[in-house]
């Protein structure tokens, strides 16, 4: 689905550049040209960029609950 009308860009290529590294709307500006004409798209590519973020946070998460507690590693709680 079309985000960006004006630069042709999808949900698909946001959450491609936000998966690359892109953390902000100047950074997905930067890279896809989106949200750099009328704008239309500024709270969509929002949106699209939160939940890209919130996503990959999840996972992040997941992926350390496998160390365990802090204090299994000895670390303080
Ligand atoms: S729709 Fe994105 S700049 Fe116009």
């Amino acid at each position: 689905m079309y985000v960006c009308n004006c630069a042709g860009i999808t949900e698909r290529d946001i959450h491609d550049a936000v998966d690359r590294g892109a953390r902000s709307v100047k950074d997905l500006r930067r890279e896809l040209n989106v949200a750099a004409d009328c704008c239309q798209c500024a709270c969509d590519v929002k949106r699209c960029l939160r939940e890209r973020k919130a996503l990959i946070e999840q996972v992040d998460l997941s992926n350390l609950s496998h160390l365990g507690k802090f204090s299994d590693l000895g670390l303080p709680a």
